[in-house]
């Protein structure tokens, strides 16, 4: 499998709950690595810019207002097969649906504080990454 890079968020409920290191730990004991990083506290405009695809859908507002409730943990994620391996970890996007030992079955409360965000396929993750970081800004490693 080829190596690819995935867009990944830590959302203000689980970094609320104090478990960044948990959820990097994950990432790693899997064979991802962190090649970029930043903690910002999203607005309404960089939340629903990030989310426009969502815009039609009755839980946008809430949706914006909880991802703007405090700060994220932002990352790009690099391994083989990075953007399906993000979603097996999370779990599905209502933590009572997600598999036991995944990160929303773990970390979240509600489908809509659900820990993480993972882009959804190759071409969600180049615009994702694109949205939140700079070429320079991206450390590939060996
Ligand atoms: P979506 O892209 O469908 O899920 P995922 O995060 O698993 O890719 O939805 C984006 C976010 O919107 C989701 O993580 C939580 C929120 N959401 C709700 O609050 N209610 C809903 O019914 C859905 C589908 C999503
Ligand atoms: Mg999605």
């Amino acid at each position: 499998m080829a190596i690819e890079r995935t867009l990944s968020i830590i959302k203000p409920d689980a970094v609320g709950k104090n478990v960044i290191g948990e959820i990097y730990s994950r990432f790693e004991k899997a064979g991802l690595r962190v090649v970029a990083a930043k903690m910002l506290q999203l607005t309404d405009e960089s939340a629903g810019g990030f989310y426009a695809e969502h815009k039609e859908r009755g839980f946008f507002k809430d949706l914006i207002a909880f991802m703007t409730s405090g700060p994220v943990m932002v990352q790009v994620l690099e391994g083989e097969g990075a953007v399906a391996l993000n979603r097996e970890l999370m779990g599905a996007t209502n933590p009572a649906d997600a598999a036991p030992g995944t990160i929303r079955a773990d970390f979240a409360n509600s489908i809509d504080a659900n820990a993480v965000h993972g882009s959804d396929s190759a071409q969600s993750a180049a615009r994702e990454i694109a949205y939140f970081f700079k070429d320079e800004e991206i450390c590939p490693r060996a």
